[in-house]
């Protein structure tokens, strides 16, 4: 058990790596939660900073849930293939959320942090790939028609649970269970965007650049 407490710090810890923070304040010599929206992700890096950054913030951010999620396998790939168990799934499940905690209270950056989209994108795409490609679907449809990154995060985090019960059919209640709690805190990290949404004053994001005429 004091494997389990160290393989649980260590995903905070991951998952803790302010990577929006390092990346602006290491390269440009700006913290990009002071602009934009605030927020340390992926997103207002972009608004920010540009596409590369906006870019590699996100793979980073992503690869932080991956690798959290995958962690019992990376530490120990001998026990890959024996534990293919639904509470095994639980623990992965587990882990990925508390690096998603760590992502959005981050030890090393004041504890704040981001939205937690990535790094939940990553986690999903650790427990479930299929599921993961039906909500980049999603999300990347409701980008190209709305311009609005976080309804199309929303609408990303209702195709988890809907993909994972309805598609894929679950037998694993926990991750169906995960996958709405998931959901659920989307909604919470992005109120301040609902509300902008709801008043028309969310900021739009164009990922190409629009030619001038
Ligand atoms: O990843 C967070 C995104 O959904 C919204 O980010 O900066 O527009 O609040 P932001």
């Amino acid at each position: 058990s004091i494997y389990l407490v160290g393989i649980v710090i260590l995903a905070y810890l991951f998952g803790s790596i302010p990577t929006a923070v390092w990346f602006g304040q290491a390269f440009y010599g700006v913290d990009v939660r002071e602009y934009g929206s605030g927020n340390a992700g992926a997103t207002n890096t972009f608004r920010v900073l540009g596409p590369k950054a906006g870019a590699i913030v996100m793979f980073i951010d992503i690869l932080k849930g991956w690798t959290a999620t995958n962690l019992p396998y990376l530490l120990d790939p001998t026990i890959f293939g024996s534990h293919a168990a639904p509470q095994f799934v639980n623990f992965q499940l587990a882990l990925g959320v508390i690096a998603v905690l760590g992502h959005l209270f981050p030890i090393f950056a004041g504890f704040r942090g981001g939205k937690g989209v990535a790094t939940l994108f990553g986690m999903v795409l650790a427990i479930h790939a299929p599921a993961a490609l039906c909500c980049v679907t999603v999300f990347i449809l409701t980008l190209m028609i709305t311009h609005y990154v976080s309804l199309s995060s929303i609408l990303a985090g209702f195709t988890f649970p809907l993909s994972i019960a309805f598609i894929f059919k679950t037998t694993i209640p926990s991750v169906l269970l995960y996958a709405i709690a998931i959901c659920a805190l989307i909604l919470v990290t992005h109120q301040k965007n609902i509300e902008r949404l709801l008043k028309g004053h969310e900021s739009k994001i164009y990922l190409f650049k629009k030619k001038k005429p």
